[in-house]
């Protein structure tokens, strides 16, 4: 099924509106302009946070997934959407330090261990860099594991999705 809408142009267009208002809050949340390089960690098969930050912005995506399938549907994705000028998809584990330098990095919802991840983004990263985290809805929280607990976030933007109501900005680190 997912490999099916993932090489369909028109379905992954239509599927990714549910995405254009959280990737537009999360572009202005972490001003991403055409010059940024973004690091998408959990991309999945059907990569909509990695179209539509490329999309929106121009800038240039590394979309990661740890799972050699989703990597090997979202490679065909992008490639369907024309979109393999801007976007590379790899086989990448969020918690293992990023090979190249990124300004800003966007993790899914249901990436994990959140904690490990966001300590390998500082630590690549640096004070420069602005890292994106998706808060789960206290009703389905025990489903997805937690928002790191160190450093505090910045900022937050409110969300209208089912599972997550916030989307929160790690910056100045
Ligand atoms: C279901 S996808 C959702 C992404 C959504 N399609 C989007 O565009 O935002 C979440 C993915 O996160 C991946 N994932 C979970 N933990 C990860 C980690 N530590 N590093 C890389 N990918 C991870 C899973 O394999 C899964 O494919």
């Amino acid at each position: 099924m997912e490999k099916k809408i993932a090489s369909s142009r028109v379905l992954v267009s239509l599927y990714s509106r549910i995405y254009h208002e959280v990737v537009h809050n999360e572009i202005k949340l972490a001003a991403i302009t055409a010059s940024d390089r973004v690091l998408n960690i959990g991309c999945g098969g059907i990569p909509f946070t990695a179209l539509l930050i490329a999309k929106f912005t121009g800038a240039r995506v590394w979309a990661v997934d740890n799972d050699q399938n989703a990597v090997n549907v979202a490679r065909k994705c992008i490639a369907a959407q024309n979109m393999d000028n801007l976007i590379s998809v790899l086989n990448y584990d969020g918690r293992d330090p990023f090979p190249y330098d990124f300004d800003v990095a966007l993790v899914a919802l249901q990436a994990e261990p959140k904690q490990e991840i966001l300590d390998s983004l500082i630590a690549k990263g640096g004070n420069e860099a602005r890292l994106v985290f998706r808060s789960p809805r206290s009703e389905v929280a025990h489903q997805y594991d937690r928002l790191p607990s160190r450093p505090l976030f910045n900022r937050r933007i409110d969300q209208k999705q089912a599972t997550f109501d916030c989307s929160v900005l790690y910056a100045n680190l």
